[in-house]
């Protein structure tokens, strides 16, 4: 059995926890500041085998005691105040993991006081909560043994890729802010279908379909994204007319400034 503990039951850290608890070797505790978020999270899962190995308390430095694996799902600013409380109770074999977008890893290592058994800077994407999605991780001192384990830990949840810290950065915006930008494209894509005479709901949910299998057809198919669009741009034919409005109206440049502008401060 596996001793996981994480603290803050918000929408990250209640989404990471349903993901670990129907995992059957894992024991979790969870804690949060407020008992409300506890209690909506225990009524979820009432009833269900899961509830058996779940712990659900607002006392965040018992909840550490005897945890293998640590995970810090609270706001940024919290991140500090959380860690005074938990650091006396850790075991100092576990393994820390912060969910704090911008909070690196020196500074997490700062705020511990050590290394333990490996620091990891993770940041998730919210399509985790369907078992989708692309997150990411920087890590300081985990051993390979380790590595794998949290690589089968949150393989049900998301693809999880290690990189270097220095693109966290770059991921964050690319994927955690860029999952937004999808959803604007599909908005917009969804107005023009009502223009043109669709309900708004059939229009989102055919276009949402559409988007899905773009995806598919880049992930399964061995073609480079280039290559699909010549595919379905008949020579005279209507879609490179609107290919062509994209570039006219400035789309790639609206998209690149997004994503450059996501990382500025
Ligand atoms: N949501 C996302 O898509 C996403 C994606 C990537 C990374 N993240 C990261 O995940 C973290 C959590 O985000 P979230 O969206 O889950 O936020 P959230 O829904 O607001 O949840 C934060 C939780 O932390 C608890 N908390 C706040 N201060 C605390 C403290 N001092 N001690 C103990 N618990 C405390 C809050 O408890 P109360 O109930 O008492 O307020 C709340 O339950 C953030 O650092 C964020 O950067 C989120």
């Amino acid at each position: 059995m596996q001793r996981i503990a994480i603290i803050g039951a918000g929408n990250m850290g209640s989404t990471i926890a349903r993901g670990f608890l129907s995992q059957d070797n894992i024991l979790l505790t969870l804690a949060n500041r407020s008992v409300q978020r506890l209690q909506k999270f225990e009524n979820l899962i009432e009833n269900s085998a899961m509830s058996g190995r779940l712990i659900c308390t607002p006392d965040i430095a018992d909840s550490v005691k005897g945890a293998d694996i640590v995970i810090l799902a609270v706001k940024p600013w919290a991140i500090e105040d959380v860690i005074g409380k938990i650091k006396p109770c850790l075991n100092k074999n576990a393994i820390i993991i912060s969910v704090a977008a911008g909070i690196g890893l020196a500074q997490l290592e700062d705020m511990l006081g050590g290394k333990y058994s490996g620091i990891v800077y993770m940041i998730p994407n919210t399509a985790i909560q369907v078992n989708r999605g692309m997150s990411f991780a920087a890590e300081t001192g985990l051993s390979a043994k380790n590595h794998e384990t949290l690589a089968a830990l949150f393989e049900p949840m998301t693809r999880l890729e290690f990189i270097d810290e220095s693109k966290m950065g770059a991921v964050t915006a690319l994927c955690s802010c860029g999952i937004a930008y999808v959803y604007k494209f599909i908005a917009a894509a969804a107005q023009a279908g009502v223009e043109l005479g669709l309900p708004y709901n059939d229009a989102v949910d055919y276009f949402t379909a559409t988007v899905a299998g773009a995806a598919a057809m880049i992930e399964h198919e061995d073609l480079t994204v280039q290559e699909h669009i010549n595919a379905v741009t008949t020579p005279g034919g209507m879609t490179i007319r609107g290919i062509n409005a994209l570039e006219r109206n400035g789309f790639p440049a609206a998209v690149i400034e997004s994503i450059k502008q996501s990382l500025k401060k």
